[in-house]
């Protein structure tokens, strides 16, 4: 038996829809109280509704208000009108039943196992602890960077928008950063690559995505650095492909040796500046490897993130420059030498692969932010790039001197440092028998962000140690935060010493 929903039921939900929800006009306000209504069970299928002339007077609202809602949820399925019999709630109990299936997964989420293996590999910096950016891996210093130029720039090129970045543009990015960026690479990174080599896309981890995807299948089987780089990590497992741990040494990855690795469909690797150790590969290991891929048909990422700003000389040669069979997929993002927020990223890869990853990229993920990309190639022809890159090169040197000269004043200890030679961070070595995730949490309630070179191995762990980013701490706030590290430090290394 349908029962009636009574008119003070209605007013009363009413008065309270008025009191908590935000300004809509009355219409649509009445219609999404009554369809809520319907859909969380407060209205029960079957129930019939009030006139509309009577619920309008109740409600204190014009007859036509209730008219347009009936109206609204009749052409939609909620409601059966019969002219003469009334209004009911129809059924709609598929919707009522999804949404208490819903209400029964809280606090049981549905993730997948590599949903749940990404969540766990994955920290995501708490923003009210990082004031002063103090130790945090990878984020360079954004207030030294030249908005009002980068401002100027976007402005200009606003003024001269062409009608084609309105669109679906399928080639790879806009023609003339592919341009600028092949110049900029080959004269500082001496890259093998034409323009049309160059695929722009929305940073590294899409760069990564985007390569995993084309070419690897389910239950393949990629080497990657370890300690290493945990968005990698996270990018092959999020296409079910293995990620099989391969040491680092100070030449870089070695894998001779290491009975019985797999062969791998690819190789990523961070030649110029390991992450998070800060090795460079030696020249030995680089034709080692070129020959392993040669021999063995695997591709090799080569993922060149931050070497940009290298202290001791010019940046080094990318291995993409040595490759001789087009084995080796380089890949850049702006995010270390412009700022994260732009998300922009590209990557080179050989000749025969270009077309089809246009291809996988305009499926998955579409290309866009045209004029971005245009002000970027604007912002690089004009010297701008060059210039900011040479100013904060200085500026990260630096900091990265007063981190080492404060902390060895402020440390009973000797410090032992790891990398240094490039990029945004450092690695100060711990010995084995420190814990250094437990000092990393109690850091972190110090407001210090500094994690523990632990978590980024898979395999056996080699070396325990902190990563501190250093290039956002400003020259004043360098002193405090650095005293706070000693401090910790220091109670680590006694307990261990004593
Ligand atoms: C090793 C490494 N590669 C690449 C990136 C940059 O990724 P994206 O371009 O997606 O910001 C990062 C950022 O932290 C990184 O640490």
């Amino acid at each position: 038996m349908e029962s009636t929903i009574s008119v003070e039921t209605l007013q009363h939900a009413w008065l309270l829809d008025l009191a908590v929800a935000p300004s809509l006009p009355m219409n649509r306000r009445l219609y999404l109280l009554l369809r809520q209504s319907i859909l969380i069970g407060n209205i029960k299928i079957g129930a019939k509704l009030p006139a509309t002339r009577q619920l309008a007077k109740a409600l204190g609202i014009a007859r036509n208000t209730v008219i347009y809602a009936f109206e609204l949820l009749q052409a939609e399925g909620f409601l059966n009108g019969q002219t003469g019999d009334g209004t009911y709630v129809a059924d709609v109990s598929f919707f009522t039943q999804q949404l208490s299936n819903q209400q029964a997964a809280v606090g049981h989420p549905q993730f997948s196992q590599r949903g749940m293996q990404i969540i766990g590999d994955t920290q995501l910096v708490p923003r009210i602890q990082s004031q002063t950016h103090a130790f945090i891996p990878g984020i360079p210093s954004v207030k030294d960077f030249p908005l009002d130029k980068w401002i100027k720039t976007l402005n200009q090129v606003v003024r001269r928008y062409e009608p084609d970045w309105m669109g679906y543009v399928r080639e790879g990015g806009v023609a003339e950063l592919k341009m600028a960026l092949c110049q900029h690479l080959r004269l500082t990174r001496a890259l093998n690559c034409e323009p049309e080599q160059i695929i722009v896309t929305a940073g590294t981890q899409q760069s990564l995505d985007l390569l995993i995807r084309s070419l690897t299948d389910h239950d393949d089987l990629a080497w990657i650095e370890d300690p290493g780089y945990n968005g990698a990590r996270s990018a092959m497992r999020a296409s079910g492909v293995f990620p099989c741990p391969v040491p680092v040494d100070e030449e870089g990855l070695y894998w001779e040796g290491e009975s019985a690795l797999p062969v791998p469909k690819l190789i990523y690797i961070t030649p110029s500046h390991q992450y998070p150790l800060g090795s460079v590969m030696s020249l030995a290991r680089r034709q080692a490897l070129l020959q392993y891929a040669y021999q063995n048909n695997c591709w090799i990422l080569e993922d060149d993130y931050d070497s940009e700003f290298r202290y001791a000389g010019p940046p080094l040669t990318a291995l993409q420059g040595l490759d001789q069979q087009g084995r080796v997929i380089y890949m850049g993002t702006f995010s270390k030498v412009m700022f994260p927020g732009l998300q922009l990223g590209y990557l080179v890869a050989p000749k025969s692969l270009v077309s089809g990853l246009m291809k996988v990229q305009s499926r998955l993920y579409r290309e866009g932010q045209y004029l971005v990309q245009a002000a970027l190639a604007q912002f690089i022809d004009q010297g701008l790039f060059a210039a900011h890159i040479r100013r904060m090169k200085s500026i990260y040197a630096e900091r990265q001197s007063l981190l080492k000269e404060t902390l060895s004043n402020e440390l009973k200890q000797e410090a032992r440092w790891l990398g240094g030679s490039a990029g945004l961070h450092l690695v100060i070595a711990l010995p084995n028998t420190v814990d250094d995730v437990a000092l990393s949490q109690d850091l972190l309630r110090d407001h210090i962000i500094a994690p523990a070179l632990s978590t980024y191995y898979t395999g056996e762990v080699r070396q325990k140690g902190l990563m501190l980013g250093y290039a956002a701490v400003t020259q004043e706030d360098m002193p405090l935060v650095v005293k706070l590290l000693a401090k910790h430090l220091s109670n680590y290394l006694d307990k261990v010493c004593s």
